[in-house]
């Protein structure tokens, strides 16, 4: 039976976890959850949701415990699911208020509110990584802490045997979204993409069931048919609209279905448009199932005895869930994963942080390689944001300011330098708290 502790375990996302590792339990035999936080109260918070749920779901012989000390919060566990957000909601609403103010992007991920979380990522995350090499070196790390690339490629400098597996659940999102509108089953998918995360093409989509590569008829269907679940940041564009947009195409057919997070660095304009600087998504989240959470806290404390869990869980916890299971009984699922290049995009560089399709066993990650070289579009792009996310970790390990403006300086949502060093200048006041002196 496993040990499973979350990192980061008071956040909103923690119920939807555990409920997937519940519903599979099967497949994953439990005998403990601990969660570990430096928050105490949004994880006594949590703690009491947890014991909640496990009354509920009848697992009266699984341990429940929240701690603050790693030491305790380690020991002995086999997995680890990380999910921190350093400076929590409060320092996400800067990342997205300062650039904004200045009239480039705000986003937690892409742009220069994403470097600058990135900055305090590292931090965290790398405490965390450290932690369990001393306390549970045999465990694996299963890491979807933000921003992504940035934090896989600071792991990659400092644990490069870290048994870790960094994953995103953007791509099940997408795939999901695209299936449900046009009648599909992802579950038979079997889809090839590449690029770095929140930031990548989909090269095919082959359904086992229907024994072929869907991915021509769905950008048919993309180019032809309105979907009726579908985010666009940069404006009210109709899916068909943004769909070529984002592929960057006029007449021509497109060849890849793009990540829908290309918005922010195809057209970073247009989504500063249509944000709103005094309320972003920070503001939604913590006036939204933030606030929830709290209160279906407060209301165990009170001694509630109806059913007072509402959450809305999506994929994001059954896809957890089946990496760990994959590792644990060696089932050589399919995922995509963000993995050092090596080789899997062959005219990348080999250090780069890339985001490919990969199997998950008993040994561990398994990348798959493209056979092709990808296009000078697509590379020139990728290319650039990797130079600037390897700009940005060199500055948080070197402590180097110059290196850290040439980094903002290169992001592609970033028009000139100037704004880049303001930017910057207000973002190190802002992160006092977190980032290294530079
Ligand atoms: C998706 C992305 C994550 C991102 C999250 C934000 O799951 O893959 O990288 O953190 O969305 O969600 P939120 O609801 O907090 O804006
Ligand atoms: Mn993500």
């Amino acid at each position: 039976k496993q040990i499973i502790t979350i990192a980061g375990g008071g956040s909103t996302y923690t119920p939807g976890i555990i409920q997937a590792v519940l519903n599979n339990a099967d497949r994953l035999p439990l005998s403990e959850i601990r969660l570990y936080d430096i928050d105490e109260q949004r994880n006594d918070d949590m703690y009491l949701i947890i014991q909640y749920m496990l009354k509920k779901e009848g697992f009266k012989d699984v341990v429940i415990s929240s701690t603050e000390d790693p030491e305790k919060a380690f020991t002995g566990s086999d997995f680890i699911f990380s999910q921190i957000r350093v400076g929590g909601m409060k320092m996400r609403e800067k990342d997205e208020k300062i650039p904004l103010n200045h009239g480039l992007v705000g986003q937690e991920t892409c742009g220069l509110g994403g470097f600058a979380y990135g900055m305090r990522s590292m931090n965290g995350l790398l405490e965390i990584v450290g932690y369990v090499q001393e306390y549970a070196p045999n465990a694996w790390i299963l890491n979807y802490t933000n921003p992504e690339s940035i934090v896989s490629e600071a792991v990659r400098r400092q644990y490069p045997k870290a048994k870790m597996i960094n994953a995103c659940d953007m791509t099940i999102s997408i795939e999901e979204t695209i299936a449900v509108n046009y009648g599909y089953d992802r579950k038979n998918w079997i889809p090839t993409y590449y690029g770095l995360n929140h930031f990548g093409w989909y090269t095919s989509i082959y359904d086992k069931e229907l024994k072929r590569d869907v991915m021509p008829e769905i950008i048919e269907k993309l180019t032809t048919q309105e979907m009726e679940v579908a985010d666009f940041n940069a404006g009210d564009k109709t899916w068909q609209e943004a769909f070529s947009m984002m592929s960057v195409i006029t007449k021509n057919f497109p060849q890849n279905i793009p990540n829908n997070y290309l918005e922010y660095y195809l057209y970073p304009d247009m989504v500063v448009e249509h944000a709103d600087k005094d309320y972003t998504r920070a503001n939604m989240v913590m006036e939204g199932r933030e606030k929830n959470t709290k209160e279906m806290a407060e209301k165990i404390r009170d001694g509630a005895t109806e059913d007072i869990l509402n959450f809305n869980f999506g994929e994001h916890g059954q896809y957890i869930v089946d990496m760990a299971t994959s590792l644990l009984n060696d089932e050589r699922r399919r995922f995509m994963l963000i993995v050092p290049n090596q080789g899997a995009i062959p005219n990348l560089r080999a250090d780069a942080v890339v985001e490919v399709p990969a199997y998950v066993g008993a040994t561990g990650v398994e990348p798959i390689s493209l056979r092709e070289p990808i296009s000078d579009f697509h590379k020139g792009l990728m290319e650039a944001q990797v130079a600037a996310e390897k700009l940005l970790v060199d500055a948080y390990f070197e402590g180097s300011y110059q290196k850290a403006l040439q980094a903002f300086t290169l992001n592609q949502t970033v028009p000139n330098a100037r704004v880049a060093k303001n930017i910057l200048d207000e973002m190190i006041e802002a992160n006092k708290e977190y980032w290294p002196k530079l």
